[in-house]
């Protein structure tokens, strides 16, 4: 991703992708718009879903009435769990309007919106609100964003001493062999980072990193489930009505199952430490 104009263009399609897929991410996925975490192969992809959730909550150290501001919030799931759960107050930003929209309609149904607020906005442009939230949350999201070193300086500032980053996401397994570019390709990334550049970036930033976990093997069942269900005779037909970038998306399911299977990519958690 080399200029100005091409990550202008990233964004907007970025954007376009989760406003119109909207509804197919609902009933493909549910609410939560991220791996699952398996202990064991089999159980409810919800189930995976949540635990994946309360994992990176456990090492990120959450006990209780923080503030956290969730970066790619998606329809704001992992908000209203960490509201719900742990009597988080969490700011939600996300690109896509749909998704904004529907978060809000959501936290008002489940009685959340006192908790829980949505903006609509750029992550790449995050404004630095300095020393104001305990955790920064971020489920997949920098996967979209050229700039992930700058973010994590930004998110830094944000922080309040002792407060926590805490970050899941796509790795590059660092083996150059284009599984990772057609990755990228199909599912609107700029790039992947590997875990020594998730690393060094906190630590430049002034980060102490408390924990760093490769969870690839835990997350891999993700990819059979939404290949199966893409696959399902009623599911078929809907190929055909969405278009190209849609199609290219969905082709994309099985490359990244490739992908984590040959360790061309790696899945990883981060959780560093503002010191104190
Ligand atoms: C794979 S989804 C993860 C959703 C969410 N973290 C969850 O737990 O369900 C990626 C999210 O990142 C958001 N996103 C992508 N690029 C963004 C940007 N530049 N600024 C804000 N949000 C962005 C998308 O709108 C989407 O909500």
């Amino acid at each position: 991703m080399s200029s100005g104009a091409d990550r202008l263009e990233l964004r907007h399609a970025v954007e376009r992708h989760y406003d119109s897929l909207a509804f197919l991410y609902r009933l493909f996925w549910g609410e939560h718009v991220h791996h699952g975490l398996w202990p064991v192969r089999g159980g409810s992809p919800k189930d995976a879903q949540v635990r994946l959730v309360s994992h990176l909550a456990q090492r990120a150290g959450i006990a209780g009435g923080e503030r956290v501001l969730d970066v790619g919030c998606g329809y704001g799931a992992a908000a209203r769990w960490l509201a719900a759960n742990h009597e988080c107050c969490v700011i939600g930003i996300t690109i896509s309007r749909a998704q904004a929209r529907q978060a809000r309609r959501r936290n008002r149904r489940d009685g959340r919106d006192d908790a829980v607020a949505i903006i609509r906005g750029d992550a790449a442009a995050l404004p630095v609100c300095e020393r104001r939230f305990d955790i920064v949350w971020v489920i997949e999201c920098l996967e979209h964003l050229a700039e992930k070193g700058e973010f994590i300086r930004r998110a830094t500032r944000t922080l309040v001493p002792g407060g926590r980053l805490a970050l899941c996401s796509w790795q590059d397994g660092g083996r150059g062999d284009g599984l990772v570019e057609a990755v990228c390709d199909a599912f609107l990334c700029p790039s992947l980072a590997t875990a020594a550049e998730y690393r060094a970036w906190c630590e430049t930033a002034g980060l102490e990193i408390r924990c760093q976990e490769d969870l690839t093997a835990r997350v891999l069942d993700t990819w059979k489930v939404l290949v199966r269900r893409v696959s399902r005779p009623w599911a078929r037909p809907l190929r055909w009505l969405v278009g190209h970038d849609v199609r290219r998306f969905v082709d994309g399911f099985p490359i990244i199952a490739r992908a984590y299977e040959t360790g061309a990519m790696t899945y990883g958690l981060l959780v560093a430490r503002q010191p104190a």
